[in-house]
């Protein structure tokens, strides 16, 4: 096939766009280059030994996007396009609102138009906040916290309400746990900008000597070791979900939603330690007051994605820490600048 991914120049999207190559599909990337690096693109090209079709484009700029459809005729879309930080959003919710909800609409509409029917979105497990329980199944409550969250379950409402009035059309949603890792050739990884939100970067950066010391959000939650307890995904696993997705739902008219994790919970003093023991490099840590908006304990129940999709998780912790670890020390400053 022929797959249009957008933001593919990004964190996941890289590693999408290098396990579509290896599967034998083509890949267009769309992406603004607002936080990623065009480089993330040519190393995926240097490993698979194949050309990606790259447009420096806005999604939100309909004009460049149906240039693009008219001209590469793709038969499906994967949209990773859009901001991330939970944080930036409650500071900045209508830019959310824009570049998350109102370029996804504008992308349908412009698939519409060019008769591509098949979408794969990412969304994100950050939808059910809080939940009743863990593991979490797709059938849950939602009820995100935050406008990135609303975000994208917005998006998840506008596709399931597009295959109400659009019967052919394929509806894709995967809810990511927590992706972590990095492709095991250490060549592509996650670069953050800035003072990395999420944990694995954070820890990345203590390993390396960009940064001193860890903070530990929070030591009293009601978990084996007070400390957060997530899903983690190595992103290889998480690229394999969106072939797989593709490959079994293409054409199969409907609105489909998917948990993307492993089912297992891991602490971040769990976390921390397996850093050190594969790295050998000390993590300094200090515990902190728990992160404002923070859950204590959450992961995903993977099961439907292995019946209905034919997917599982490979890869274990020791696999995301050595893959995370190897992008590091490879890339101690992250990618080239543009
Ligand atoms: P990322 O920031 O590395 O990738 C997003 C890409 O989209 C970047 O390359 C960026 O330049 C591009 N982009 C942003 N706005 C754009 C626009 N208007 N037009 C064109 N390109 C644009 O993030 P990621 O971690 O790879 O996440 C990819 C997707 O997965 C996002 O939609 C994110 O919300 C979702 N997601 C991420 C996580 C996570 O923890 N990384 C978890 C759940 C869901
Ligand atoms: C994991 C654990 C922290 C940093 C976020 C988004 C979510 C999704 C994935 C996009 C928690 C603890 C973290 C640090 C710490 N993104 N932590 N010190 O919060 O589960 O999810 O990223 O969709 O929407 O909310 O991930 O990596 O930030 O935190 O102790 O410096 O690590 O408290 O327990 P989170 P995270």
């Amino acid at each position: 096939m022929r797959i249009l991914v957008t933001g593919g120049a990004g964190y996941i999207g890289s590693h999408t766009c290098l396990e579509l190559l290896n599967c034998g599909h083509q890949v267009v990337v769309v992406d603004n280059l607002s936080n990623s690096s065009v480089e993330a693109l040519k190393r995926v090209e240097q490993l698979t030994g194949q050309s990606i079709r790259f447009y420096q484009a806005d999604v939100r700029d309909e004009k460049a996007l149906s240039a693009i459809f008219a001209a590469e005729k793709v038969d499906a879309v994967i949209h990773f396009a859009g901001s991330k930080a939970v944080g930036e959003s409650v500071a900045k919710p209508l830019f959310y609102y824009e570049n998350n909800v109102s370029a996804s609409g504008l992308l349908m509409q412009v698939m519409l138009k060019h008769q591509v029917k098949t979408l794969v979105f990412s969304s994100s497990a950050t939808v059910y906040g809080e939940p009743v329980s863990s593991p979490i199944r797709e059938d849950f409550a939602v009820h995100p916290e935050s406008p990135y969250g609303r975000s994208k379950l917005m998006v998840e409402q506008m596709m399931s309400d597009l295959v109400v009035a659009q019967s052919d059309f394929s509806a894709i949603v995967l809810r990511y746990f927590n992706p972590v890792g990095a492709h095991e050739s250490g060549q592509i990884g996650e670069d953050p900008n800035g003072i990395p939100n999420n944990l694995m970067p954070f820890i990345n950066q203590v390993a390396i000597g960009r940064r001193p010391c860890l903070s530990v959000f929070g030591d009293d939650y009601d978990t084996p070791d007070g400390t957060g307890v997530r899903d983690y995904i190595h992103v290889c696993d998480l690229a394999s979900g969106h072939v797989k997705a593709l490959e079994t739902l293409h054409q199969n008219a409907g609105f489909h939603v998917f948990n993307l994790g492993t089912g297992q919970g891991v602490s971040v003093l769990e976390m921390v330690e397996a850093y050190r023991r594969i790295s050998g490099q000390l993590i300094a840590y200090q515990v902190a007051p728990r992160r404002a908006g923070d859950i204590g304990c959450y992961y995903g129940d993977p099961s439907l994605a292995a019946e209905k999709l034919d997917w599982k998780a490979e890869r274990g912790l020791d696999q995301m820490v050595a893959d995370s670890w190897k992008w590091q020390k490879l890339n101690p400053a992250g990618y080239p600048k543009n």
